[in-house]
């Protein structure tokens, strides 16, 4: 007969999932390990998708035609974020040439930097907001440099990444800042702004029709619980639109934008504080050029096109730009085709003189 034992018992182990949809992201995209699964990262892209970790560069050929790089000259990338364009600057800036780079995210930063040193380049790569490009320069390149850069936004590695809390396709933490050195995560801002505040932001910042509904629904939902996770403010937008969550998958046309994605990117602006740092950058770039410089930037949304717009056609009218792009350059059909992110990029440009 077997003796009862005095050893506590063991809880039995919680059986691996072994489903074939897995549930964790590092385990859903075998393109994060492309060390085990060869060939994967070429097969995602001729699949027309941006393999989930990278980052495919938007508007490379044209980008390049206004920026013009040559051998020797000095270049400012404010967001270098995967180096897709990094590269391609410094691949025409050598020999001689220089590329100062920024960026608000520092893990991003030092993997970039990683891998443009593999390639056998090393440039001056800062932690730092692009607000403060003219103090970079004034120390690293007194002179003034020959062009300035900026890809604005989130990068794909950001987006896609559910801890960042930027996506509202998986759930996560609702974070959204892309420097953690900033105090108040998009949580913070949900549960301290007013509604009007926040209505305010939904219809300037993304043009979001339901603003008022929504910034309601957020009032309710947080007086019975903090918004923490980005599903739970997923929720909260599609109640306010009196949808659910089936409806729209039944009903929504292939690329139709979803409920939530005006509220996330509105919340992402504001963490971010990203328009007021684009007018910062705005103002004190042509000043950072020298003669002949240029500046090029590539933005995402209509509010940040409309600042470059002004600001661009302002300093031409003072004198501050020579030349400035007659209209906005947009992605081909066929970039679209094979990189979705790319359909709602505007790029312009302005030369000093
Ligand atoms: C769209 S991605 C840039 C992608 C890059 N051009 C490439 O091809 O790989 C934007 C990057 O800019 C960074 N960023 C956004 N706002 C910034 C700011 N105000 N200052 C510095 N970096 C910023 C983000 O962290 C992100 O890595």
């Amino acid at each position: 007969m077997t003796q009862p034992s005095d050893e506590p018992t063991q809880p039995p182990r919680r059986r691996r999932y072994a489903g074939k949809n897995p549930r964790r992201f590092q385990d859903r995209y075998k393109e994060l390990a492309p060390e085990n699964h060869p060939g994967i990262i070429e097969h995602v892209r001729a699949r027309g998708r941006t393999p989930a970790g990278a980052h495919v560069p938007i508007l490379v050929a044209e980008v390049l035609a206004c920026l013009a790089p040559r051998a020797g000259e000095t270049f400012v990338d404010c967001t270098v974020g995967f180096g897709g364009h990094a590269i391609e600057f410094l691949r025409r800036l050598a020999p001689g040439g220089r590329l100062i780079g920024f960026d608000v995210d520092q893990a991003q930063l030092q993997r970039t930097g990683e891998r443009l040193a593999e390639a056998g380049f090393t440039p001056s790569l800062h932690h730092g907001n692009f607000a403060g490009l003219a103090k970079a320069v004034a120390r690293e390149a007194p002179e003034g440099v020959d062009a300035v850069f900026a890809d604005l936004g989130v990068s794909s590695m950001q987006l896609d990444d559910p801890a960042r809390g930027f996506s509202y396709k998986e759930d996560g933490p609702l974070d959204m800042r892309m420097d953690a050195r900033r105090k108040d995560t998009a949580a913070d801002l949900l549960a301290k702004l007013s509604g009007e505040e926040l209505s305010d932001a939904l219809r300037d910042l993304a043009d979001e029709e339901d603003h008022e509904r929504i910034a309601r629904g957020i009032e309710q939902a947080r007086s019975r619980k903090r918004l923490g996770r980005t599903q739970e403010l997923v929720d909260v937008v599609f109640a306010a639109k009196g949808i659910t969550r089936k409806q729209w998958k039944d009903r929504a046309p292939g690329k139709a934008l979803h409920p939530a994605a005006r509220t996330f990117l509105a919340l992402r602006i504001l963490v971010n504080d990203e328009l007021a740092t684009l007018r910062e950058l705005l103002r004190s770039a042509p000043w950072c050029l020298r003669a002949g410089g240029r500046i090029a930037l590539l933005t995402f949304h209509s509010g940040e096109d409309r600042l470059v717009k002004h600001a661009f056609e302002e300093g031409l009218l003072q004198g501050l730009y020579r030349e400035i792009s007659p209209e906005v350059i947009r992605a081909t059909n066929e970039e679209i085709r094979s990189n979705p992110r790319a359909s709602s990029a505007k790029l312009r440009w302005a030369i000093k003189p």
